[in-house]
This record gives C-alpha cells, sequence and structure tokens, in this order.
C-alpha cells in the first residue's frame, strides 16, 4: 500500500555490534565482510535496517566508541571499499545502513587531541575542555567520570587538566567551538555523500557542559553498592541550555539529504527526552526510548503504565520507537527469562513506533558469564559488575566449534555462549517454534498489516492484573495484542459479542477464528489478532 510514512517509521531497526557478528578473516573479531555476508538472513529475518556500533580507527580502550579518524574504517573491520560493498549489497536488499556516530568525545589519539595538548597556543588547544587546576592543585570540579573517577585528567607538560566524562582515553570535545561544529558536522556529510541511511547518535545528553563548571550536586538517594557515577547528580553536565540549537543544526544538515534519519542516545526522563524531538519536531527523528530497560518490575501494569505514559508524552506527530536491549545492557532474556522473551518480542513488534532489536534477541540470546580476567570493557576494570562484556558475545550462527562466528581452532575475542549448539540461527531455523521463527512471524505480520506500522494505540481494560491488553488500528483494520506475563493461564475478555482471528500466538500452535468473550492465556503467552474495526 502507497502512504506517506518513512522507511525508519515502518521499519524494524537491527542493531548489530560488528566485533561479534561475524569473523570473516579469522581473527577472531567480526568484519565488514561477515556483515555483508549475512545481509540475506538478515533479510530473510525480515528487518528493514542495521545499525553498526563502530567501525571506525580506534585504539579500542572503549571498543570503536574512541575515535581516531571519523571518515575511515578501522582494519579489523575492513576497508572503505568493504563499507562501500556493504552499502551497496544492503541497498540492493532493500536494507538501510544507520552508522554510530560518536559527537561528545574522541580518542586522545586523534590528531586534534594530539595538537590540542601540544601547548596552550596551540591552535586545537580549544577544540578540548581544558581547565586549570583548582586552588589545591586538584581536579577543577566534582565532575565525575561515567566510567568511575574524576573525569578531570592532569596533563603535567601543559599544567591543566582535560575533561573525560568516560574512558580517561576520550577527551570531551569543546561543542561551543564552532570549529569543532563544522569539522563534525563534515564528518557526518563524509557519510551521508557516501550513501550511508543515517546515524545513531552516541551519547547526546552530555554534548554541552555548564559554562561555569559548577559542581554537580550530591544524589542524596545514592546508597552503596549504586553505581559510583551516581553519585552525584549529572546537573550540570546533561541537557544543557543550547543543545537543541545543536540538535537542529545536525538535523540540518540532514535534511539536504533524501531520507535519511537521526536517531539520538539521550539518556533523559521521558519529558525531557521528548524536547529533542524538537519543537518544530526539526530536531532527532527517534530519540531513543529506554524506559524498557530500565522498568524496575517486569509486570503487565507497569509496563502498560510505561506505554500510555510514554504515548501521552509524545509531542504531536513525533514518531514513537521502543528498544529492548542494546550493546551496554543487561540482555532481555536474561532479565524476563527465556519464556517472557518471546512475549516482549511480541511486544516490541506490535507496539507503536519503530523498534530496535538487539543481534541475537531472536535468538533469545543471554549475557554470557565471564572471569574477571576474560573481561574487556574498561568499565569492568574496577567494577566487574558493570561490564558489558556478557552482553556482547559472539553472534550464535550454528552448532559448530565457535558457534560459526570464527573459524574452528581461532580464540573469539570474548566467549561464545555455553548454550549455542541449542540456541543458534540454523537449528532454530529447523524448529519450526523457535523463538527466531515467532520472531520471523512477528516481522511478516508485522509487515503485512498497516495497523501494526501506522495504526493507532490504545490500551483495553482487563481485570487480569497480569494481562497487558492493547488494540491498534488503522482506519477498518484492526489488530488485538493480549500479552500474559505470568506463568499461570489466565482468562481475558476483548469484546461480548464479536469474533477475532488469531494472526499468531507466541507459543505457535493455534490461528484461526475464536469468539473475542473469553480468551484463555496460557503462562507467558501471547496472541495477535485481527477483529473488525
Ligand atoms: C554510549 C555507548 C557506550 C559508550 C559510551 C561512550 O553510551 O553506547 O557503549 O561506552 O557512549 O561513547
Amino acid at each position: 500500500m502507497m502512504h506517506s510514512h518513512s522507511w525508519w517509521q515502518t521499519g524494524v531497526i537491527y542493531q548489530i555490534y560488528p566485533r561479534s557478528f561475524l569473523d570473516s578473516n579469522g581473527d577472531g573479531i567480526g568484519d565488514l565482510s561477515g556483515i555483508t555476508s549475512k545481509l540475506d538472513y538478515l533479510r530473510w529475518l525480515g528487518v528493514d535496517a542495521l545499525w553498526l556500533s563502530p567501525i571506525y580507527p580506534s585504539p579500542m580502550a572503549d571498543f570503536g566508541y574512541d575515535i581516531t579518524n571519523y571518515t575511515n574504517v578501522h582494519p579489523l573491520f575492513g576497508t572503505l571499499k568493504d563499507l562501500d560493498t556493504l552499502l551497496h549489497e544492503a541497498h540492493q536488499r532493500n536494507l538501510k545502513i544507520i552508522l554510530d556516530f560518536v559527537p561528545n568525545h574522541t580518542s586522545d589519539e586523534h590528531p586534534w587531541f594530539q595538537q590540542s595538548r601540544e601547548s596552550r597556543t596551540n591552535d586545537k588547544r580549544d577544540w578540548y575542555i581544558w581547565r586549570d587546576p583548582a586552588d589545591d592543585g586538584g581536579p577543577p570540579n566534582n565532575w565525575q567520570s561515567r566510567f568511575g573517577g574524576s573525569a578531570w585528567k592532569f596533563d603535567t607538560p601543559s599544567g591543566q587538566y582535560y575533561l573525560h566524562l568516560y574512558d580517561v582515553k576520550q577527551p570531551d570535545l569543546n561543542w561551543r567551538n564552532p570549529q569543532v561544529r563544522q569539522a563534525m558536522y563534515n564528518n557526518m556529510r563524509f557519510w551521508l555523500e557516501r550513501g550511508v541511511d543515517g546515524f545513531r547518535v552516541d551519547a547526546l545528553e552530555v554534548l554541552l557542559k555548564d559554562e561555569q563548571f559548577r559542581d554537580n550536586p550530591l544524589n542524596p538517594a545514592w546508597k552503596p553498592g549504586d553505581p559510583p557515577r551516581r553519585r552525584l547528580i549529572e546537573h550540570y553536565i546533561v541537557d544543557q541550555p543550547g543543545m537543541h540549537d545543536i540538535m537542529q543544526e545536525m538535523r540540518a544538515l540532514t535534511e539536504k539529504y533524501d531520507q535519511r534519519v537521526l536517531i539520538g542516545e539521550l539518556a533523559l526522563p521521558v519529558e525531557r527526552l521528548m524536547s529533542y524531538y524538537g519543537e518544530q519536531l526539526d530536531e532527532i527523528h527517534l530519540p531513543f526510548n529506554f524506559q524498557f530497560v530500565h522498568l524496575p518490575t517486569w509486570e503487565a501494569h507497569a509496563i502498560r503504565q510505561t506505554v500510555e505514559g510514554y504515548e501521552a508524552a509524545l509531542p504531536e506527530g513525533a514518531w514513537p520507537n521502543w528498544v529492548l536491549g542494546n550493546h551496554d545492557m543487561s540482555r532481555i532474556a536474561t532479565r524476563v527469562g527465556r519464556e517472557q522473551a518471546r512475549l516482549t518480542q511480541m511486544l516490541l513488534l506490535t507496539l507503536r513506533g519503530t523498534p530496535t532489536c538487539y543481534y541475537g534477541e531472536e535468538l533469545g540470546m543471554q549475557n554470557i558469564t565471564l572471569a574477571h580476567e576474560e573481561m574487556q570493557d574498561p568499565l569492568a576494570r574496577e567494577h566487574p559488575e558493570y561490564s558489558r562484556d556478557p552482553v556482547r558475545s559472539p553472534m550464535q550462527w550454528d552448532d559448530s566449534a565457535n558457534a560459526g562466528f570464527s573459524p574452528a581452532g581461532i580464540k573469539p575475542w570474548l566467549p561464545v555462549a555455553n548454550d549455542y549448539q541449542t540456541y543458534n540461527v540454523s537449528a532454530e531455523q529447523q524448529d519450526p517454534r523457535s523463538i527466531l521463527m515467532l520472531t520471523r512471524a512477528l516481522l511478516a505480520v508485522r509487515r503485512s498489516y498497516d495497523a501494526l506500522t501506522l495504526g493507532s494505540y490504545r490500551s483495553v481494560e482487563q481485570e487480569s492484573a497480569n494481562c497487558f491488553v492493547y488494540q491498534r488500528q488503522y482506519v477498518h483494520q484492526c489488530c488485538l495484542v493480549a500479552l500474559n506475563f505470568s506463568a499461570q493461564d489466565q482468562v481475558v475478555t476483548l469484546s461480548r459479542q464479536r469474533q477475532g482471528r488469531i494472526l499468531l500466538s507466541t507459543h505457535m500452535d493455534r490461528e484461526g477464528l475464536i469468539p473475542l468473550s473469553e480468551i484463555h492465556l496460557r503462562g507467558n503467552e501471547g496472541i495477535l489478532l485481527e477483529v473488525e474495526a
């Protein structure tokens, strides 16, 4: 059907962590050719766009989020030519490619920073955030790095501190300097010219810092055991005045190209998140919605409240989006268990708005367990409990050695999950009721029902506190989704008189017409129905 929506509204995004997707050259690390060789799988699955975590040259202090050259490809991942091939092959298959763009900081090995640190009078000095020591010689203020410790690093030769809100090898750029802005916009243009379909923009909420560098207030709610970065409220480094001008500049430059998307990583409470759509919807197309990731209890009523609160907070005309996990957060199948992982796939793929799936979610991949000495993440150095390595393990392709990620005999950069022989693409393709086949079926139904891609959202009141039921409607087409978030059987009532047709159950064992007056849902079962509008 013809309609005026963009691909990033009707489509589904799939996040690839390139190091962990497929190692085509046997060095234990995934690469671009590996991704290209799996495009047919992604097409078969039925997603529409691939977001790649950073693939740029980098010393890998933060696995690519520390960049030394924004307009090239790290040799570990391949060459610019490999990227062009990936773009070409993806576009041939009607798949879009979204790159990660990291504006807040570069690597300390980036030539800009090398120059900046040369002397206080260097042309690039002001490209980063340098401050004199406090009166006692200590750091200029109390700001904390999100990776632990002071956010300031003393640079002995020039006698000043530089700011790093993440790793010490990730100095923050000074976005108040117009030259920095122009240089970074040129980097964005480089990829847009090459045909990249958009960016996921990293750590946007901290792009500008308080001009007076005031101390952050103490967080009264902090208790021992909470992450150290929560000790202070990040009042003077998050969501500062002036941010929206930058967002509008980024958007305006993106608009010069046809059909590109800006997705923002913005760790903000929902009301502030909404402001990043822009008052005139002229800022970020999709400010990532992480609400499900931070829900303290995974229960039907809490999920429903989250959805309703988000729907209500969305500005007029703004397009919603949903996320269950990514390369920084515990995997959904670990958080909710494998049974409910099927239900959460149905939730993610039937809510209103653009879903982003993290690689391996379609297989039910869970976090791996690693010994401290096996951990690679800079966050794990002092706090193994915050390590993000467990969610970045190699993609599970088949039951051969290394799950088909690296050739046999090669040690992948992170261990493969123990249960890969059960949970892998090849085994799950042969099991018609696997979570992989369920995900694929959900994606297919989603594609063929405008109600699911474009339709309105409305909650349907239920007596059972364990069930979350909602309706999606587009013109005369109407779908109902009924999700049982308990392990016990539940009964829901969708309509006293009418009948509905089951399009899909998460158990994948029933379809056809049923009366809507009394629907029995088994433990952790979700059903998707078509009903008369
Ligand atoms: C974002 C990325 C994370 C990275 C950080 C610093 O939060 O998702 O992986 O460590 O920014 O770039």
